[in-house]
């Protein structure tokens, strides 16, 4: 047992860590449909729940701020919207949804299947490891909420307007492959190592996405 007043031995700290991993994984990995834990990885794939710079999202979606269209949502913010108040530094008018935002200046805390989006209307929609890490989770999950995913990645599509781009990672190939090209143009980058970010530096195998919608 380990007590406060004792040094903090990081050793031994870290063997139970792994212990515990290890036993998670023998129970988690018995339920399929959580499909965090693969037969071939040793640990827990680790979901991330975290805020990014404005620039490091830019540069994940490769987004072009000189041809950026306005206005721009970003779906799924962070608490902080930081890429919505970067934008806005910028001069350009951009809000964000998310259900934990601190600042309400410019971005709505709702929760974005309470949240209507208006067709026609957003230039730019931004979803950097947010409303796609979720629906993917939904897709592969047996009892996710996939349907709702499905029908608001729709709402999302119809709310750009002509000419509008969709940013998001990760990508959705489940769904990409029935959006029709005479409405949607896709187009996927593989996202590289990005300067040991990552921890491991593993392969990432991730991409991120741009969708277009064609005039019409
Ligand atoms: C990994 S963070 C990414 C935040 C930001 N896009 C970034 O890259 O810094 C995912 C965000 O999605 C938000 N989120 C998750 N489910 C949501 C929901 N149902 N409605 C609104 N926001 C949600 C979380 O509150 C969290 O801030």
């Amino acid at each position: 047992m380990l007590y406060l007043y004792e040094t903090i031995n990081l050793d031994y700290v870290n063997r139970i860590v792994m212990k515990h991993q290890l036993k998670l994984r023998s129970i988690l990995g018995t339920i399929d449909e959580l499909r965090i834990f693969p037969k071939y990885e040793k640990f827990v794939i680790s979901i991330p729940c975290s805020e990014y710079d404005a620039e490091f999202q830019l540069n994940i979606l490769n987004i072009n701020l000189e041809k950026i269209k306005e206005p721009i949502l970003d779906l799924g913010c962070g608490s902080n919207a930081k890429l919505v108040y970067y934008l806005r530094r910028l001069g350009m008018e951009a809000y964000g949804i998310d259900r934990t935002i601190k600042n309400t200046l410019y971005a709505i805390k709702a929760d974005w299947f309470e949240y209507e989006l208006k067709p026609n209307y957003w230039g730019t929609i931004i979803s950097h490891l947010s409303f796609k890490n979720h629906f993917r989770r939904n897709h592969f999950k047996k009892n996710g909420n996939h349907i709702a995913y499905a029908r608001k990645y729709m709402e999302l599509l119809d709310s750009l307007k002509p000419s509008g781009e969709f940013y998001y990672t990760p990508d959705l190939p489940f769904i990409e492959q029935f959006l029709s090209s005479d409405s949607y143009i896709v187009e996927k980058n593989d996202i590289k190592d990005i300067g040991g970010f990552f921890e491991y530096n593993e392969p990432l195998n991730i991409q991120s996405v741009k969708i277009k919608k064609i005039n019409s």
